[in-house]
């Protein structure tokens, strides 16, 4: 959801912007964007509407701008339809000052119509020319790059992500932050800013997390922070265990194909970590048994497909630790004024740790004296930042936009979290917490295995590659797999599909199978089987196309299904980390039979930094 990035070093900056911008491109974006100051101090902008290899076309690959300092930009767009005139970076009317801009300034208007009575004019539709207006209005009156962003900050509402170049500051970039991400990079003769780490991983995995309201001046091998008093902060980078390969697509056709295929290490790494023999060790996290036995329930909030692993986790840890748990979407938390509970653990679940609403709900759980646990991807965060503990993922740099290896590894954190809170409690005996550690050493050699047999599932989709609609239905954590299937599927392939509890079909939903409906049962509950059969009987009875998932040897659903998809046994509780690995390919594979754009489907933001 728009990317930033600025660049000040000795090398020509066009073409370091446009690198950069490609790295962020999993985003979302619709327009993309440069500045450059060139060699005489001016300021050159160049924009572009639609994919960045527009841009690079128009700039010659940058050549066309001479200069090496400068900001980019890709644009989703909010405010004002996706068009060059709206695209950032955005000028004040002298030309002097160019912004680029993440985020919504939600008083725009007013602060649009205060601005037009001092004379200034507007020629795009978005609240970025507002703000860098705003910006020049105050640089104006106070003569200096960081009050003139410190009062910016003070004035203006919503969430932003802001770089800007004052012509009467050559060879500098100024920059500030409020719940949108930003991060720095400096090397010996550079200094990088960026929306994410990807961008800036080729130049230095030390980087520094700006906090909100911190102003930052870059200067070649230099980055300088304020508070909004403009007295300088103290600030340590973070080490980023991620490399600049991790980031690219190694040979695979999408990034989305390399990812899914990373989910055996991913599971292993992050059940290694959080591992030592018997015991699961949760103490970096903040979760000592003391603090295990005060939770008395537990809200789980997030968005998407996190939300969807917290379904998962959801059955897992209340039929493990038989705690209560709830789970919400987090634009739904965060207004619905939810009751304080001193004893309840609120679990934010998220890839990017940057979702604006899972943020959001996070604060107001702490607002309401709750303890909190963020289980995140990003080292370094916003929240990680914001929680009172971290479970960290360990599945990498995720680029493609609908998530796979990262879905995959929330769901491990969800069971050592599970495991762990049983074992503290006592819910399950000692042989069996073996036997589920064990069998979740065991799960990366089965997902690997599912990847390494993926005919069966290219064939399916091919078949089913005509169909206008589809249902996922199942029971349990079966169900919690078809919500992220559905969910995969939509997001790329673009196929409308339902996820039902199979009970609840006939509620309703029945009504719209018809000859040929493709319903797909994942059925690997064994106390619910039966169950789960007879509703997809009855869809088959309705003239349905019928496909099972299940785990191999099943052969009772042989007898009704059209298709069988098959995955090593495993215990119930885990079936989500099997089920979803077909569901996945399935999604995939219909998505590169259509031709879309796998890793950048349409109208999609990786990672949603506005409400
Ligand atoms: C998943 O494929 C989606 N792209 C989306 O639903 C995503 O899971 C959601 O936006 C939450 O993102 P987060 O994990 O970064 O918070």
């Amino acid at each position: 959801m728009c990317g930033i990035v600025g660049y000040i070093g000795e090398k020509q900056a066009a073409p370091l912007l446009l690198e950069g911008l490609e790295k962020l491109e999993y985003r979302g974006y619709d327009s993309a964007g440069i500045a450059v100051e060139d060699n005489s101090g001016n300021i050159e902008i160049m924009r572009a509407k639609g994919r960045l290899s527009c841009l690079a076309e128009k700039t010659r690959c940058g050549k066309a701008l001479e200069g090496c300092c400068g900001i980019g930009h890709t644009r989703w767009a909010t405010h004002g339809e996706p068009s060059e005139c709206n695209a950032h970076p955005h000028f004040n009317d002298g030309q002097t000052i160019a912004a680029v801009h993440n985020g919504i300034i939600e008083n725009y208007t007013e602060l649009k119509k205060k601005l037009l009575k001092r004379g200034y004019s507007f020629y795009s539709e978005t609240d970025t020319e507002v703000a860098t207006k705003l910006v020049d209005y105050y640089y104006e009156k106070h003569g200096d790059p960081v009050k003139a962003i410190a009062n910016f900050t003070l004035r203006v509402k919503g969430s932003y992500a802001l770089a800007v170049l004052f012509k009467d500051y050559p060879k500098q970039i100024f920059a500030v932050r409020k719940d949108s991400p930003m991060i720095i990079g400096v090397t010996k003769k550079e200094a990088l800013l960026a929306s994410d780490v990807p961008a800036i991983l080729k130049y230095t995995k030390n980087v520094y997390f700006v906090e909100n309201s911190e102003i930052i001046c870059l200067e070649a091998g230099k980055a300088v922070f304020y508070n909004l008093d403009k007295e300088e902060l103290e600030k340590t980078p973070v080490k980023i265990n991620w490399n600049a390969e991790s980031a690219e697509k190694g040979g695979y056709e999408h990034f989305m194909l390399k990812e899914m295929h990373e989910q055996p290490k991913v599971v292993k790494d992050t059940v290694s970590y959080y591992t030592d023999g018997e015991k699961i060790n949760l103490n970096r996290s903040g979760l000592t048994g003391r603090t295990i036995k005060k939770i008395k329930n537990i809200t789980i909030v997030a968005c998407g497909s996190a939300y969807h692993a917290g379904v998962v986790a959801q059955y897992v840890i209340e039929k493990l630790a038989r705690i209560p748990v709830r789970v919400e979407l987090a634009s739904e938390f965060r207004y619905r004024e939810p009751v304080a509970d001193k004893n309840c653990l609120v679990i934010a679940i998220s890839q990017s740790g940057e979702t604006a609403d899972t943020l959001a709900a996070v604060r107001e759980a702490k607002k309401l004296g709750m303890k909190t646990l963020a289980i995140v991807n990003v080292v370094g965060s916003s929240l990680a930042r914001v929680a009172d503990g971290v479970m960290y993922t360990y599945a990498g740099p995720e680029i493609a936009v609908a998530t796979t290896k990262a879905y995959s590894a929330q769901l491990i954190a969800e069971y050592l979290l599970a495991l762990k809170f049983a074992k503290v409690r006592g819910t399950v005996s000692a042989e069996k917490y073996s036997a589920l550690l064990s069998e979740l050493n065991a799960l990366s050699g089965k997902i690997e295995s599912i990847l390494n047999n993926k005919a069966e599932i290219q064939r399916f989709a091919a078949e089913a590659a005509n169909k206008k609609t589809m249902f996922f239905i199942g029971r349990g954590v079966d169900y919690a797999a078809c919500i992220e299937g559905s969910l995969k599927l939509k997001e790329i392939s673009y196929i409308h599909s339902e996820a039902y509890a199979a009970g609840e079909l006939k509620h309703g939903t029945i009504s719209l199978i018809e000859d040929g409906t493709l319903v797909l049962g994942v059925l690997m509950q064994q106390e619910l089987l039966e169950k789960t059969l007879s509703n997809l009987v009855e869809t088959k009875s309705r003239g349905a196309y019928v496909a099972a998932l299940t785990y191999e040897g099943m052969n009772k659903a042989k007898e009704i299904a059209d298709v069988q998809l098959v995955v090593p046994q495993t215990y119930d509780v885990f079936a989500a980390s099997l089920a979803v690995i077909p569901l996945q390919l399935f999604a995939y594979y219909l998505s590169v039979l259509k031709g879309n754009d796998v890793d950048k489907p349409r109208n999609l933001a990786k990672s949603v930094t506005v409400e």
